[in-house]
């Protein structure tokens, strides 16, 4: 028995210093140390031996089972080491990879305009206000004073959207004057920048969607000298100090005078360039003295207030800006264009 004993003992340890796996391992543990194992096997046959060899072999038995559980333990934590060094290797970060170049978007061009148009009215105490596209013609024309039958209302020029034409997609940021009339106390200083629409052929200059950002000013008092004054500031701001402006007789429904607001060429100073196109001035936008009517029809008493506004295309604005020659180009949205501002 004893012999028995020591040949089980060195199998086992032989067979558990070559383990490779967890279920090799389990395996040995349960062909040595497993209720039907060769160690209870042996234990069984005890009762065959002497009074005197019994102890021994007892004790022998005991030790050998110690020891192989020990082995057990061993080859166990070798094993859960070898697992965990080969999971280390296998997720190892290799910190001297160039890393993934995350592109940065920014801001469009027609947006970095408006930002700094909407930034010197800001500056000058103007509030900003935002309205709807779909818009009622009692407000795009009527309440401006433009009546059924003025070029402007035109089927060929302006999106209706029934056949009454009392809905359309505003050719204008004028009717947020109306707006502006009805939902503010005076006195009002407010700018209106947004999308507005017309039935146009695209080209080089020319968009069926475009921007505009209109102006409104109403108090006591007002006058054609704080108009001048403002919009030759606003020049200045956007195109250098010095920056002479013209103001050119024009008609528009709602204001009474109205006018159109050059400033002279940049490039040339006045001579006549390709920028200017010979002409020596750069028209800018639309103003003049509100209507009387167009007050009246808001409620507002035209023997007390007076009041001016302003129109202009942001678009010409984003591309005198920034140099660019095509109107198609900013609404492609190719990056290639895109990413150059
Ligand atoms: N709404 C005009 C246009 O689209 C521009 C304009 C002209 C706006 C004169 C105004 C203004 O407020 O007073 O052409």
């Amino acid at each position: 028995m004893k012999e028995m004993l020591k040949k089980i003992k060195e199998e086992a340890m032989n067979a558990l210093s070559g383990v490779t796996g967890q279920t090799e391992l389990e395996e040995l543990r349960v062909k040595y140390l497993g209720k039907k194992g060769e160690l209870t096997a042996i234990l069984k046959q005890m009762g065959k031996l002497s009074a005197e060899e019994r102890p021994q072999m007892g004790q022998m038995a005991n030790e050998v089972r110690a020891a192989i559980e020990e082995s057990l333990a061993e080859a166990k934590e070798h094993l859960d080491a070898m697992a965990l060094e080969a999971k280390l290797e296998a997720e190892t970060v290799d910190v001297t990879i160039p890393g993934e170049k995350i592109e940065l978007g920014h801001r469009h061009p027609m947006n970095i305009a408006l930002d700094e148009m909407k930034e010197i009215f800001v500056g000058m105490g103007f509030e900003v206000l935002e309205g709807p596209e779909i818009e009622e013609s009692v407000y795009n024309f009527d309440r401006l004073n433009t009546d059924e039958g003025h070029p402007s209302r035109d089927w060929g020029d302006t999106f209706y959207f029934t056949e009454d034409s009392s809905l359309l997609l505003r050719t204008q940021t004028s009717a947020m004057q109306v707006h502006a009339m009805e939902t503010r106390e005076l006195p009002i200083r407010i700018v209106a920048p947004g999308r507005v629409y017309r039935k146009d052929e695209v080209d080089a200059t020319h968009s069926p969607m475009f921007h505009q950002i209109e102006g409104l000013v109403i108090d006591e008092g007002i006058t054609m000298a704080d108009l001048k004054g403002t919009l030759h500031t606003v020049a200045e701001k956007i195109f250098g100090k010095g920056t002479v402006t013209r103001f050119r007789p024009h008609h528009f429904p709602f204001t009474e005078p109205s006018c159109e607001v050059d400033v002279q060429c940049h490039e040339c100073g006045g001579k006549g360039c390709r920028v200017c196109k010979g002409e020596g001035w750069i028209e800018l936008l639309g103003a003049g003295m509100v209507h009387p009517k167009v007050l009246k029809m808001s409620g507002i008493d035209p023997d007390k207030y007076s009041g001016w506004a302003f129109g202009f295309g942001l678009e010409r604005l984003a591309m005198r800006r920034f140099n660019i020659s095509d109107l198609r180009l900013i609404f492609e949205n190719d990056v290639r264009f895109l990413e150059q501002f």
